[in-house]
């Protein structure tokens, strides 16, 4: 018995020699902070601060083995280090490279996954070094240093001693550092972070894998008796509840008393828990913002004022929807990660007011932060501005998997995923734009988020808790899937659901994108369940980089641009309806067309008699605000204008708007007549000045195809040649001038967007995309040519008639026939050809100004535009593919300075573009287009144009999709059968 004991004994000692071999909180799940402050919701004091913005000493190590251990200490000589700006990111000051991936882990395919153990190498470490005078009336106060974001990790040291340790990269860490610091004297700050740390595993989101510190970063010296943290509950019937705590030695303090103000309700000392009569509520629409200032007294005077804003509304899911203020308002969303194009994670306050303004003139009303709680500071703009908010908790193990490995399984995570949970709701609970928590992104599901849910419910009953990976388990208050197609909606919409549906990610606006969106919109407008969803996403993440092969002398770089070490998944960072420069996207125009909030239709009959129906579709606001403008054109030139008080619609009502004019005004005006009307802002309105328009809509009125007239040359010559070979029009001179540079020949194919690349169009409608055109038949008459080719291997077969006028216009007749059994759908039905550069006035009667596509030509409104060819590319693509092609023409003219050039025209509505590039040029599946690692590096403003005008003419080209980007085809009503087709249009030469 004695020797089994001993023997246990030594075995229980070897055990505990291995367990306590130390593991470093870096590694240790159960340890993800060391002395960091409690969260508390986020109040603003009067007490004094040091921001601690500036440039730090920083050294900067390969890996944790390398660094040094002893950089904190006072006496250390700093003055070989480095330097590097707080806030600031290491990869944009010159340490490392961006990397950017999507689903896994920055180490993939260098170390296998192996939670909680990050790898050692390339685990860069950065160690940073600073000293501040603190004020010697600092004395007697609590000194906290806070540190905004920093990832991934946080150890701290004041005058080397050290201080704490925190994770969650995406919310403040703060330290009560006051018995490290003397006041009067100068005070070291050491701090040291890793590029990855265990919670890394949880922070595998879809973006720059940037390190470093972001946002506000200060001391600050505080009262030791004071308020510690402060909600504010406030219903919609006035009633509010103050909830403060403090610090022990709080009750020394003579008073504290809380003052109330807001909206019509001047400054008033209230107790605890009271009422406001006929409060002002809050929402998107109304951003009524109260204000709370708590005052404390000591027997010296007032001690510390604390303030919060908060707001009376109410949050709900009632009837199946989710009701704010009772409503049940429509969720006009995008999903925004916190990115800079230049700063990285690192957003300046202008950056974010910048990013408001735009989601407001694009009506988006709510955002959610994907995929982590931001810089409270944006949190209050959202308040102030008027955005509903949903609320992201710093979660994503993507790089798992969602099965077995999911780390929502995994006990050993359990904590940090309830910490994450619980310290952003408790810093960001008193924000009334917060209307929804949502648990994290792309994590799986498991008894971990099972366990953040059931907490979330029970601290904070006012908040619909959502998340995606919950499908319809029980720990989602809401629906809320990523691209759900338009069946899945109609079908969930269609089975009494009793949860809303709100997409937490939808219309995948990558590259030249958006095409279907207002179908969405269609559908979110009839079905009550269907209550809107986020965009994805609101802004491109690319970085702004010198290349010296660039037209501006930068690009917008992204994934897999820096170095063939990192993983990459190249441009697929770049799903913004807006640049990353803030410019906007051609589609961001069918965004703000989509989510306008008033919407004008009219019956024929009643249009052309002056007479529009105008809905309100907002839920809290009448249309007092807005000017209502009109304009008739005919044939493109305005005939008939007026401007009158947009009718004063109640929320969600329609009202008739007279116009004023009737059809006996317009018997006489000839040609085909649009009714065009606009809402502006009477007065400003937030961020936007007044006259800012915030909808729009076209009505046709009468239809008149083009009436083509013989051209007049004056008596000037042409000629025109056909290749004997080809038998296409390959010269056509008009006054000795040559108009063309390449040969008018059939087209099938297009620059593959980046959501064709998605859903390999490159591949599988490859045979489209250049085929050879064999000549099969070749028929020349004094009046014309026919012209039969077999396209491709047996794909089909093309006749192309050219019949010649006597006044030089040549009418183009396409035929196809004979395709292939198993022929793929087709890019476009049409025609290309180029002329010298120097035709570069582009003048078309159709939809514009920005490009347009068959399935994204909502906001586009048919007019005369002017354009100039070197603007018809977008350059905001960061990568070359498809662009500036306009639907709905019925002309189009190419011309040069003087006005010389050709008219192309149709008896049915064609689609054209003219570029300064080459089909091949921009065109992705040149090079095998390809995402990820080793996929296509090309830029487009690397692109250089090559003298030459680049004209396609079409019947119709496929449209765009934006289902998804990664295998979702345009919906087929938009997409090319194969079948046979017949497109007629007439060049016409203009002198
Ligand atoms: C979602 C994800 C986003 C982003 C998007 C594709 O699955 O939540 O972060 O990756 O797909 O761009």
């Amino acid at each position: 018995m004695k020797r089994f004991l001993i023997f246990f004994c030594a075995l229980v000692a070897f055990s505990a020699t291995v367990a306590a071999a130390p593991v470093e909180d870096w590694q240790n799940p159960a340890v993800n902070e060391r002395n960091r402050e409690p969260m508390g919701a986020t109040l603003a004091n009067d007490s004094p601060r040091i921001n601690l913005a500036g440039i730090w000493k920083f050294q900067w190590y390969e890996t944790p083995g390398a660094r040094a251990l002893d950089f904190y200490k006072p006496g250390l000589n700093d003055a070989g280090w480095g330097e590097m700006p707080v806030p600031g990111m290491w990869e944009l000051n010159g340490y490392g490279d961006p990397l950017y991936v999507n689903i896994p882990y920055a180490w993939d395919g260098h170390y296998q996954n192996n939670p909680p153990i990050v790898p050692e190498e390339h685990n860069y470490v950065g160690q940073y070094r600073r000293s501040f005078a603190i004020p010697a009336d600092w004395a007697g106060r609590d000194i906290f240093l806070s540190i905004g974001s920093a990832t991934s990790n946080l150890r701290v040291w004041v005058n080397g001693k050290e201080v704490g340790y925190s994770e969650d990269s995406k919310l403040e860490a703060r330290f009560n550092i006051t018995k490290y610091v003397t006041p009067g004297k100068e005070t070291l700050i050491a701090m040291e972070i890793f590029r990855w740390c265990d919670g890394t595993y949880l922070e595998c989101q879809d973006f720059w894998r940037y390190a470093g510190i972001a946002r506000e970063c200060y001391l600050e010296a505080r009262p030791k008796a004071r308020i510690v943290d402060m909600q504010v509950k406030a219903g919609m019937d006035g009633s509010f509840a103050i909830t403060p705590s403090f610090t022990r030695e709080a009750s020394k303090l003579k008073s504290i008393r809380y003052f109330l103000s807001g909206p019509g309700y001047p400054e008033r000392e209230v107790s605890v828990a009271g009422k406001v009569e006929n409060p002002r509520l809050w929402s998107a629409e109304t951003p009524n913002l109260y204000h709370l200032k708590a005052v404390c007294t000591d027997k010296k005077g007032v001690s510390e004022t604390v303030k919060l804003d908060f707001g009376f509304r109410e949050v709900r899911i009632a009837g199946g929807q989710l009701l704010v203020n009772g409503k049940p308002v429509l969720i006009k969303g995008a999903d925004r990660h916190e990115m800079s194009a230049t700063g990285g994670y690192v957003v300046t306050v202008d950056e974010m007011i910048e990013d408001i303004r735009i989601m407001k003139q694009l009506n988006i009303n709510t955002v959610r932060t994907s995929h982590y709680p931001n810089d409270p500071r944006w949190l209050s703009l959202c308040d102030r501005y008027g955005l509903y908010v949903i609320d992201e908790a710093n979660i994503e193990s993507h790089g798992m998997g969602y099965g077995e490995r999911t780390l929502a399984k995994n006990p050993a995570y359990a904590q940090m995923h309830m910490e994450r949970v619980q310290r952003m709701a408790k810093r960001d609970v008193n924000h009334p734009s917060v209307i929804i928590w949502s648990m994290g992104n792309e994590a799986g599901n498991g008894p971990n988020f099972e366990a953040t849910y059931d907490w979330l419910k029970n601290w904070d009953p006012t908040r619909p808790v959502q998340f995606e990976q919950a499908g319809l388990a029980r720990n989602t208050d809401i629906f809320c899937p990523m691209y759900a197609s338009y069946e899945h909606l109609v079908r969930y919409a269609e089975s009494q659901p009793d949860r809303p549906l709100i997409q937490c990610e939808y219309a995948h606006a990558m590259g030249n994108s958006m095409g279907g969106f207002e179908d969405y919109m269609d559908l979110y407008r009839k079905y009550p369940s269907l209550q809107g969803g986020c965009i994805w996403d609101f802004v491109d993440q690319a970085v702004r980089w010198p290349s010296a092969k660039s037209r501006t002398g930068y690009i917008y770089a992204f994934g897999g641009d820096f170095n063939d070490y990192d993983p990459s998944d190249n441009s697929f960072n770049c799903n913004g309806i807006i640049a990353a420069d803030r410019s906007w996207h051609p589609h961001a125009w069918e965004v703000r067309h989509g989510y306008r909030s008033i919407l004008t239709s009219a019956k024929p009959e009643e249009a052309l008699d002056g007479r529009v129906q105008v809905y309100n579709e907002n839920f809290f606001i009448d249309l007092g605000r807005y000017l209502m403008r009109w304009e008739v054109i005919a044939d493109g030139k305005p005939v008939l204008a007026g401007q009158l008080d947009a009718p004063k619609a109640a929320p969600q009502q329609t009202l008739t708007a007279d116009l004023g004019f009737r059809a006996a005004d317009l018997a006489g005006i000839p040609g085909e007549l649009y009714l065009n009307v606009s809402y502006v802002l009477r007065r400003t309105d937030g961020l936007l000045p007044a006259g800012t328009e915030v909808a729009n809509d076209q009505i046709l009125l009468r239809e008149m195809p083009y009436c083509l007239s013989a051209a007049t040359l004056g008596g000037r010559r042409w000629e025109a040649d056909f290749d004997p070979q080809t038998g296409a029009l390959c010269s056509y001179r008009l006054n000795g001038k040559e108009l063309l540079s390449a040969p008018l020949m059939p087209c099938f194919g297009r620059a593959v967007t980046e959501n064709d690349l998605g859903a390999r169009l490159e591949r599988r409608m490859a045979a489209w995309l250049y085929p050879e055109f064999k000549v099969k038949e070749l028929k020349r008459g004094d009046d014309g040519v026919e012209v039969v080719y077999a396209v491709g291997d047996g794909l089909a077969t093309v006749s192309v008639q050219y019949a010649l006028g006597d006044d030089g216009s040549i009418a183009v007749t396409e035929r196809m026939s004979e395709l292939r059994e198993n022929a793929p759908e087709l890019f476009r039905f049409g025609m290309e050809f180029a002329m010298p550069g120097s035709f570069n006035v582009l003048k078309f009667y159709g939809k514009g100004p920005f490009e347009n596509y068959q399935d994204r030509q909502g906001a586009a409104q048919v007019g005369i535009w002017e354009q100039s060819v070197a603007d018809q590319y977008h350059f905001g693509y960061v990568r070359p593919q498809e662009s500036g092609t306009h639907v709905g023409m019925r002309w189009m003219r190419i011309t040069d300075a003087a006005g010389a050039g050709f008219e192309i025209s149709a008896p049915e509505k064609f689609s054209a573009s003219a570029l300064p590039f080459g089909r091949r040029d921009i065109d992705l599946s040149v090079t095998g287009g390809g995402r990820g690692k080793g996929g296509d590096q090309r830029h487009s403003l690397e692109l250089r144009e090559d003298g030459l005008t680049h004209v396609n003419v079409d019947l119709v080209q496929m449209g765009l999709g934006c289902e998804n980007s990664w295998g979702a085809l345009p919906r087929p009503q938009y997409r090319l059968k194969p079948e046979p087709r017949t497109f007629t249009f007439t060049l016409k030469p203009l002198l």
